[in-house]
């Protein structure tokens, strides 16, 4: 899929880079080296995908202002991930040691900010206001949702909902962002801005669901990061949360453990647990269900290649192994 996705954008691809890398310029050495590292590793570039096709999707062009759009994106993206490999003290990102594993914690944090104050800058240069508005609050609740997870870690009373809110907030909305900074840019109608925004939420959240699963079952040599650094952490995803309320009083206190004494935890009976709940079933199942909606939101546009690979898109967000 994703093979299919690159060389259908290959062109937009290649010009995104270009704005990309003439945004992390710094006269400051170190900032320029960090910036660089975790941007030439690559990862998916799923954001501004999802902003090309969304512009393709309803027959527009692209053209400067969509590349620097779509290059915002995937600078706060990168943002995230600076701040979030140090929150979650990851070691392996994009097939690399992480920016906080090769440079430490206060170079990543630090080129974090310049990341996300660049974004802005660049935000400031579209002029669009709108956008800059979508893409202020779009920042905002990803850092309150990273910050809302921390607070439930450790927390075995967390429950679905609260697992559902902190996923929306930190990784739907930059997807949802994308797809209805398209809309706009395009001067698309209110309705069709917002079945994108509908569309590219729903994605976000089969999207996270599944790298959630993926964190339990995947393969470090394919994901290009760690595996179990949830658990490690205390962190609660569906999986955990499920388990909770699904599991014998034994095995409650396995889990309880798990969550609240990660460094004392027994992984491999934690996954059995996971297994014989059928938490990860469960998990998936909402990946699903969560895929289905995406695709529905999808019927308010004519049908295009575009549409197809979106489509396929909602697919590869839950069948996928990196
Ligand atoms: C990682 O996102 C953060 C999550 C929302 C799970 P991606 O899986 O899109 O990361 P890259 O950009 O491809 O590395
Ligand atoms: C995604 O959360 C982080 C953001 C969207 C800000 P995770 O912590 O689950 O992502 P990975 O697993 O480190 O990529
Ligand atoms: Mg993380
Ligand atoms: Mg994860």
């Amino acid at each position: 899929m994703l093979q299919a996705l690159h060389l259908h954008l290959e062109k937009e691809q290649r010009a995104l880079l270009a704005h990309i890398e003439a945004n992390l310029k710094s006269e400051v050495t170190l900032v320029q080296r960090v910036a660089e590292y975790i941007v030439s590793a690559g990862g998916k570039r799923l954001r501004p995908a999802l902003v090309y096709l969304c512009v393709q999707l309803v027959e527009g062009q692209i053209s400067a202002k969509e590349h620097e759009a779509a290059a915002v994106i995937e600078l706060i993206h990168t943002a995230t991930l600076l701040h979030d490999d140090v929150v979650d003290d990851s070691k392996l990102r994009r097939g690399r040691h992480t920016a906080n594993a090769a440079f430490g914690n206060a170079a990543s944090v630090l080129v974090g900010d310049f990341l996300y104050s660049r974004a802005f800058q660049m935000m400031n240069r579209l002029g669009h206001l709108r956008i800059f508005d979508l893409l202020a609050n779009a920042t905002n609740v990803i850092a309150q949702g990273e910050v809302q997870q921390l607070m439930n870690v450790g927390n075995i009373a967390t429950t679905e909902a609260d697992y559902q809110r902190v996923i929306e907030a930190k990784t739907a909305t930059l997807f949802s962002a994308a797809c209805e900074m398209a809309m706009v840019l395009q001067q698309q109608s209110d309705e069709r801005c917002r079945a994108a925004y509908a569309f590219g939420h729903h994605l976000g959240v089969a999207f996270q669901i599944a790298d959630d699963v993926l964190d339990l079952t995947g393969k470090a040599e394919e994901m290009g990061k760690n595996l179990g650094d949830d658990l490690a952490e205390g962190k609660l995803t569906l999986p955990m949360i499920y388990a909770l309320q699904h599991a014998t009083t034994a095995e409650q206190l396995i889990l309880h453990q798990a969550v609240q004494q990660p460094e004392h935890s027994d992984m491999v009976k934690v996954l059995d647990i996971f297994k014989r709940t059928g938490s990860l079933e469960y998990a998936l199942r909402q990946a699903q269900q969560a895929n289905v909606q995406a695709k529905t939101c999808l019927r308010a546009f004519s049908p295009n290649a575009a549409h197809d690979l979106l489509m396929l898109l909602c697919d590869y967000a839950i069948a996928r192994k990196s």
